[in-house]
């Protein structure tokens, strides 16, 4: 398994799988499907609601597949809480428990990578940030880090004389790739954790309750016969999203594919028998159109 160093006793699987809106009653079959289909890392958040699902799944597989803990690479996410959704923001004790109740539904003792999920308020970016500090001093999070935060975010922690983050998990396919963001985040040793990197597809999100408000206007006409990403897939003989993974791959950033479709989940496991070239590399560099979608509805309860 491919992997990307964090820190000096820490390095993150290139291949994860994502488990936003896997409901907590399907997430422990989702994810024993995806370990057992060679995924090394999953990904999960305080604000998906499934913490317990998704720990129950690692259990499971781990005993099936005869896995111990160090095998695998699990991220949680502290849900910071917004004042402006009418939720308290959480202090720096607040962060330390709430990692605490998510390592209880878990079900596990630490977490390879915490992250502040979402910057809200600058006070509360900077007390998150500490409690964060304390965990991976307690050996609660082996690596910690943040998402959704840009270059000026990171430099409050900086300018306030704290470590920098480890990573930044933020939306990055050929539509969204942040071009300044990501060579400030190399430059700092930070790592680039990609998110939605299926959004191009005509399929992403589709399925009831499931849509993003901005993503209907970012649609190619989906299913053109000129569409790159399928003339790539055909070139390669792997599929659109094969595609689209193997492009932030071969960027350097680690991918979290979600799907609970175990054809779905395994074929997106297939990303190391194959390369992109620079043809197709340069192609998918010209695609870029700037903001993503996925943090488009502003509804709190469909946060990512
Ligand atoms: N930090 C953040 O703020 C943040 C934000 C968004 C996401 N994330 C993380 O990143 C993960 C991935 O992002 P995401 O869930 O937004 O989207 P994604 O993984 O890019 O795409 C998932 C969507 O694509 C479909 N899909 C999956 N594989 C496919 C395939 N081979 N062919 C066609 N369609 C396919 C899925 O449907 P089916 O399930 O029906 O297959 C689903 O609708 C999340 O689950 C979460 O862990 C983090």
């Amino acid at each position: 398994m491919k992997t990307r160093r964090l820190n000096t006793d820490t390095e993150i699987p290139m291949l994860g799988f994502g488990t936003y809106l896997i409901s907590n009653d399907k997430a422990a079959q989702a994810v024993a499907v995806a370990i057992g289909a060679g995924y090394r890392h999953i990904d999960t958040a305080e604000g998906y609601h499934n913490e317990s699902g998704v720990g129950l799944g690692i259990r499971q597989a781990m005993e099936s597949e005869r896995l111990s803990r160090s095998d695998l690479f699990v991220t949680t996410k502290l849900w910071p809480g917004n004042q402006a959704w009418g939720q308290p923001a959480k202090t720096t004790e607040t962060t330390v428990t709430s990692l605490e109740e998510s390592l209880a539904r878990l079900g596990l003792e630490y977490v390879d990578l915490y992250l502040i999920h979402a910057p809200f308020e600058r006070a509360q970016r900077l007390a998150q940030w500490h409690g964060l500090l304390e965990l991976k001093r307690q050996g609660k999070a082996r690596a910690i880090g943040v998402s959704n935060f840009s270059i000026q975010h990171i430099e409050e922690l900086g300018a306030a004389g704290l470590p920098l983050p480890e990573a930044n998990q933020i939306e990055l396919h050929p539509w969204s790739q942040k071009p300044e963001l990501v060579r400030y985040l190399n430059d700092h040793s930070i790592t680039p954790i990609a998110y939605s990197s299926l959004v191009p597809l005509s399929t992403w999100r589709t399925a009831p309750g499931h849509d993003s408000a901005k993503t209907d206007r970012m649609k190619w006409e989906g299913e053109q016969a000129n569409n790159p990403f399928k003339i790539m897939a055909q070139k390669h003989a792997v599929t659109e999203a094969q595609i689209l993974l193997r492009w932030a791959i071969q960027k350097g950033y680690p991918v979290l594919p979600k799907s609970t479709d175990p054809s779905r989940i395994r074929t997106n496991a297939n990303l190391f028998n194959f390369q992109l070239d620079d043809a197709d590399m340069s192609a998918l560099e010209q695609m870029d159109r700037g903001e993503g979608v996925a943090w488009s509805s502003g509804d709190p309860t469909l946060a990512p």
